[in-house]
């Protein structure tokens, strides 16, 4: 298939485009390098720096390349810049989209993955959480991953052949097994990429964020799943994909690990002191967080292959220390 990824000079984005290459698809990279990394796309992948907003010249795009399904993983992901600045978010990711869909349409089409969140759960009410746990975001970036969700429901219940698949990622973490591709945002706000520059000694230290949960040892839990495996379920979806189908997977390996044990598990990766400053709570973060994966198990047939918290991180430890200053001069 020929397959537009937005987003694909991103962290995830830049794994699936690999992915898709070595599944024999033929992926068209877009992204408006904002965040993303140029040196994240192999030369022989089609790139285009275009902006999600530029309705007209994706559609070129999809026609140009007689382009089959999109997978749409461009977005901004930072929850704290998300309640300073709604309107950034719900222009980028939530019009943005919009406009990537109204392409789609002028064009004819009608696959299309989604990246959401566990973000949309807000707060959940349950743990571990499902599908179907009721979505209540508490802040303007699950909002706006929400939005998004709502306006695939409404493009499949008015065009019988289109069709969708949603997955909301938990934590996202690890890099590719050659070592060449990793996370490298700026600014860095993720856990297992903090606590591994602390260990290196390129921060003086991680502050753990709240130690008064009510978690077994006080801090809070999240759901780790390595990129690799959260780029198969892509594929599995876009491969699955039929006309009218609207599925949602949460994305996650349905195991929950607290800061603590991140922490710990760094230490014994990199055999190296990880500097730790106890601090108050962040705003916004939910104790726990931690999914139910049957479905996407059961539905496409997922096996996630990194269920080992030490393998992640070893996996991210292995990018940073060989990319200290992550895509710059690399
Ligand atoms: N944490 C610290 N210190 C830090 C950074 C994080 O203690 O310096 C803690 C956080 O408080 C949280 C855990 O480590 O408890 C994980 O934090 P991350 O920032 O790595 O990830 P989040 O769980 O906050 O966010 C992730 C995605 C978001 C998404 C959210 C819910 O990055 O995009 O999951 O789906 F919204």
């Amino acid at each position: 298939m020929n397959i537009l990824v937005t987003g694909g000079a991103g962290y995830i984005g830049s794994h699936a485009v690999r992915k898709l290459h070595a599944a024999g698809h033929s992926p068209v990279v877009l992204d408006n390098l904002s965040y993303g990394h140029r040196g994240a796309v192999p030369n022989n992948v089609p790139f285009y720096q275009v902006d999600l907003k530029e309705t007209d010249r994706i559609e070129k795009i999809l026609r140009e390349h007689r382009i089959d399904a999109v997978m749409h993983f461009a977005a901004l992901i930072s929850v704290g810049e998300s309640v300073r600045q709604p309107l950034l978010y719900y222009r980028n990711n939530t019009a943005g989209a919009a406009s990537l869909l109204e392409a789609m349409e002028r064009v004819g089409v009608k696959r299309f993955v989604f990246s959401s969140t566990a973000a949309t759960y807000g707060e959940p009410e349950e743990t571990p959480i499902f599908e179907t746990t009721k979505q209540q975001p508490i802040n303007p970036y699950g909002r706006s991953k929400w939005f998004v969700e709502q306006i695939l429901r409404d493009i499949v219940a008015t065009d019988s052949k289109f069709g969708f698949v949603v997955f909301r990622y938990f934590n996202v973490a690890g890099a590719s097994d050659e070592g060449d591709l990793g996370e490298d945002h700026q600014p860095e706000t993720h856990l297992i990429p903090l606590v591994l520059f602390a260990a290196m000694g390129k921060r003086n230290n991680i502050t753990v964020f709240g130690t008064d949960y009510p978690t077994p040892d006080g801090t809070c839990i999240r759901d780790y799943v390595h990129v690799n495996d959260l780029v198969a379920a892509h594929i599995l979806g876009i491969e699955t994909l039929s006309e009218g189908d609207a599925r949602f997977y949460n994305l996650g390996i349905g195991r929950g690990y607290s800061v603590r044990e991140i922490l710990d598990t760094a230490k014994k990766v990199t055999g190296k002191e990880i500097p730790t400053v106890f601090g108050s709570r962040r705003e916004g973060d939910p104790a726990r967080l931690f999914a139910n994966s049957d479905k996407v198990q059961k539905e496409l047939g997922w096996q996630p292959q990194h269920t080992d918290i030490e393998e992640v991180i070893a996996s991210a430890w292995q990018w940073h220390t060989a990319h200290p200053n992550g895509y710059k001069n690399s």
